[in-house]
């Protein structure tokens, strides 16, 4: 089904009216920032998962960027992104707020140009298909290395940074590969072009600390999860030797979810496919995102439950 609505700048329009002028700074410059949200269906109706984190990663990005005054307060954007999903009649989709500079700051300075802010939803279900899900996939170390955390922004989503994204996950797909693994400039493992990554040796779980990466919303999701189960998780720097040795890889993101990895550089991972941790993770966060799981009930928001927010006012972002 088409997306019917889009929230544009404080109110829903159609979705073919919701576009912008070619002399968008954003545009030009990648100056916008974005996340990446999904909707599930649950008993309860659609629900959004971890909507207010990342709400707030989004209004941080922007702080990041250097906006210093939003036009909507962070509850307003909660509701907004809820209102588009319920327009729509999706249960599962992807919802994609954008904070972008609009017209103005062709002087590269963000103080200069104005800001807009839109919502979109697509119907939405997996990223990467049933197998992949199933037996995992195949990555390679990618040519490209990840940001600098002095050059690009590592805690923002900033749409400029993604360049970066496109460059290695091209690469890779090109070369017959499902995803690209990216090593930091120090030659750690940072993560992949739309996910963090962990692994698996000896039953315990190791994953890059986010000094240089995303702080992903899914990574600390199952941080918490694995706790609850039992596992230990332990944050270090890790090499990319350490990957080919392990006995177990898996990738995660909002859009991914959780999904092993089979190979990299080939090189068989574990058995060669998604190991028992691995999928025991994957088992336990589809519940979770789907609301079979009351322990984790708070980090699901119910699209049809009354709003939270006052009408819309500027906010400082710092
Ligand atoms: C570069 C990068 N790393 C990691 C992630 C995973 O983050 P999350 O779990 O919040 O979707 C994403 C996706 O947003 C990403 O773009």
């Amino acid at each position: 089904m088409e997306s019917q609505f889009t929230w544009m700048n404080g109110r829903l329009v159609p979705t073919a009216q919701a576009t912008v002028p070619f002399l968008t700074n954003a545009l030009h410059y990648g100056t916008a920032v974005f996340e990446g949200i999904r909707s599930y269906n649950t008993e309860r109706g659609p629900a959004i998962f971890r909507l207010r984190d990342h709400i707030q990663r989004l209004v941080n990005s922007a702080r990041v960027l250097g906006i210093k005054q939003l036009p909507f307060e962070l509850d307003v954007l909660i509701d907004a992104a809820k209102e588009t999903v319920r327009a729509n009649h999706f249960t599962d989709c992807y919802v994609r707020p954008l904070i972008y500079l609009s017209s103005g700051g062709f002087n590269l300075n963000v103080d200069f140009a104005s800001v807009g802010v839109g919502i979109a939803v697509w119907e939405w279900h997996q990223y990467m298909g049933p197998e992949a899900l199933a037996k995992g996939i195949r990555a390679n170390i990618s040519s490209f290395t990840r940001h600098h955390v002095n050059v690009m922004m590592t805690k923002a989503k900033i749409s400029g940074n993604y360049a970066n994204s496109f460059l290695a996950r091209t690469e890779s797909m090109r070369l017959g590969f499902d995803e690209a693994i990216m090593l930091d400039p120090l030659g750690n493992v940072a993560e992949c072009t739309g996910e963090n990554l962990f692994l698996v040796r000896g039953g315990k779980i190791y994953t890059p600390n986010v000094n240089t990466v995303l702080e992903g919303i899914t990574r600390d999701s199952l941080v918490t999860i694995a706790h609850d189960l039992g596992y230990e998780v332990i944050e270090m720097p890790l090499s990319r030797d350490q990957l080919y040795i392990a006995d177990e890889v898996f990738v995660c993101g909002t859009a991914a979810e959780v999904i092993g990895l089979r190979e990299i550089d080939f090189r068989t991972i574990g058995s060669g496919e998604s190991g028992p941790i691995t999928r025991h993770l994957q088992q336990v966060f589809h519940q979770v995102v789907r609301g079979q799981e009351p322990r984790y009930a708070e980090w699901l928001d119910a699209v049809n439950a009354p709003l939270m927010s006052q009408p819309a006012s500027a906010v400082p972002a710092e």
